[in-house]
């Protein structure tokens, strides 16, 4: 079987539709509890059927999960929960052949303090060469007792310290936990290790790398204190990291990968810089994954987006949850409908009802939008962030904030799969290691696949339907306030409507698609999106 035209393209990443796997919570396939490279395998007809090009996997290598694998303990390997390198190597080449490929995930800020280099520079002793390639350094006050500056914790709301004391006396960075000390970027063999990743994953059929915490690589050598040296930041964007990602790239271009950086920026313009044509391909969009729930607010970022990425030729992505946030059906159910880690609360009052309708019209508005949309597991059966027993938490974020953050394992609740199975059919004979809400079977795929009107057909529809808004630019039609509608060089309609009252929609000749009923006049309600032939 010839494989489907869109996997051939080589620009396949300006306009695919990417799906997030949290493999531990994705399928289980040896009934352990934990997700596993064996339930995606088994997965991958669903994938195949939800129609997405891509899977990008959260880290899978072998991991102490201190903070769900980001504390990477082997680059070239993977972890035993999940399966192993050779099952890895089969799920890649399954996955290209019904047409999906596969972006692994990159740690290259931290590693983990398992990883053979921390362990090595541990032994080795303060003023050791092992050390140089971490930030070691003495204490500050009369016996080193005091951190050597005064960098915060990178887990917002936390104000655990960010550099541990060994009994030898040296301090060591870590901008998350203490079991992810910060590699020191300045020193060639860190940079010649991370290119040789890079090509172990590429030789491997990976078509992508996410890069993790791209922006927070390169630390001003002098490390000198935040609060008197703010410019440039010492540890946040600087410009040392372009030169780094310039390399990646032609390691990717030698194997026709591409990147997609988390870049974490306010500025549009620095932000862009990630993207210069010999950088990085893509980035998240971190401006409409928090964006509010408002026609204007809505606007800006989509435009603010798109302008941003114009001048520097790449393509834009749209993202409306990951395994970080909360999930998309429960933020959109809330007063402040826009994510910020620093106001994440607990006992924060929900309407469902409200949030799932938003979601379902935003899955419309992203998958219009010109670029890339990225869709984290179970967005597609609407799941809502779940409330974790402090018992059971697991998130180190929790933990560093005293207990104040919820933390983020309320959106890495096992999937549900079959709703009269034990655990929705994830696959487990024990508990998993989240536990999942008493409700969590109604969400489950064999609830929704046969369901058009459900999120699942929904999704299924419009990833379809997609084709129909070409690769042309977004062009604005004039809408009234509070409803954003626009077209592309193909011709199909994209119209959501945030307004109270129902809008009568662009003329058109067929309406291709709608997240939910039309009113009878056939005008759109408030939060409904729809798809138009023009
Ligand atoms: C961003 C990842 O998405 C997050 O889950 C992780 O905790 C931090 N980077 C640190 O690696």
């Amino acid at each position: 079987m010839g494989q489907p035209s869109h996997t051939r393209r080589a620009d396949w990443w300006r306009s695919a539709v990417i799906y997030q796997v949290y493999v531990r919570s994705f399928a289980d396939g040896d009934g352990d509890g934990v997700g596993d490279l064996a339930g995606v395998r088994a997965k991958l007809p669903y994938l195949a059927e939800l129609g997405v090009d891509a899977l990008w996997f959260n880290p899978w290598y072998p991991s102490p999960m201190k903070d769900g694998g980001y504390d990477v303990a082997d680059y070239r390997a993977v972890d035993p929960a999940f399966g192993t390198l050779a099952e890895a190597e089969k799920l890649i080449a399954e996955a290209a052949e019904s047409g999906i490929r596969t972006i692994v995930d990159i740690v290259p800020n931290h590693v983990s303090d398992q990883h053979a280099w921390f362990r090595a520079a541990l032994a080795a002793g303060p003023g050791s060469p092992e050390r140089e390639l971490f930030h070691f350094r003495p204490g500050r006050g009369r016996h080193g007792e005091l951190p050597p500056n005064d960098w915060p914790s990178q887990f917002v709301g936390s104000t655990a310290p960010v550099w541990t004391r060994l009994p030898d006396g040296d301090w060591y960075l870590h901008l998350f936990t203490p079991e992810q000390p910060d590699l020191n970027w300045a020193h060639p063999a860190v940079r010649r290790e991370h290119e040789d990743i890079l090509r172990f994953w590429f030789e491997r059929g990976v078509a992508g790398v996410r890069i993790d915490s791209a922006a927070l690589l390169a630390k001003d050598p002098a490390l000198p204190d935040l609060a008197t040296a703010p410019h440039p930041h010492p540890f946040v964007d600087r410009d040392e990291l372009h030169d780094i990602y310039r390399s990646w790239r032609t390691v990717a271009d030698d194997h026709d990968g591409v990147f997609v950086g988390e870049v974490w920026l306010p500025d549009p313009e620095r932000f862009a810089r990630y993207l210069r044509p010999d950088e990085l391909h893509t980035a998240f969009n971190f401006s409409f994954m928090t964006c509010p729930w408002d026609a204007g607010r809505l606007r800006a970022s989509i435009d603010g987006t798109l302008a941003a990425h114009a001048p520097v030729g790449a393509p834009a992505t749209w993202v409306l949850c990951n395994h970080d946030v909360t999930r998309t059906v429960t933020r959109y159910g809330r007063a402040d409908t826009g994510f910020d880690f620093a106001t994440k609360a607990f006992g924060t009052p929900t309407d469902l009802v409200l949030g799932t309708r938003r979601a379902r019209a935003a899955a419309l508005l992203s998958l219009a939008l010109p670029g890339a949309v990225y869709v984290y597991q179970g967005e597609e059966l609407g799941l809502p962030e779940a409330d974790i027993p402090a018992a059971r938490v697991q998130d180190p974020m929790y933990f560093r904030s005293g207990g104040t953050a919820p933390g983020r394992d309320g959106c890495r609740v096992p999937l549900p799969w079959a709703s009269a199975e034990p655990y929705a059919g994830f696959g487990s004979r024990e508990e998993p290691w989240l536990p999942q809400p008493a409700d969590w079977a109604s969400y489950a795929v064999d609830r929704q696949q046969d369901d058009p009107g459900s999120m699942l057909g929904l999704y299924r529809e419009a990833i379809r339907l997609r084709p129909v808004f070409g690769d042309g630019p977004l062009r604005p039609l004039p809408a009234p306030e509070g409803v954003l509608a626009f077209t592309r060089a193909q011709g199909a309609i994209c119209v959501v409507n945030l307004a109270a009252s129902p809008a009568a929609l662009p003329v058109h000749s067929e309406l291709l698609l709608s997240s939910g009923p039309l009113e009878d006049r056939g005008r759109l309600p408030q939060d409904t999106a729809a798809w138009l032939r023009a």
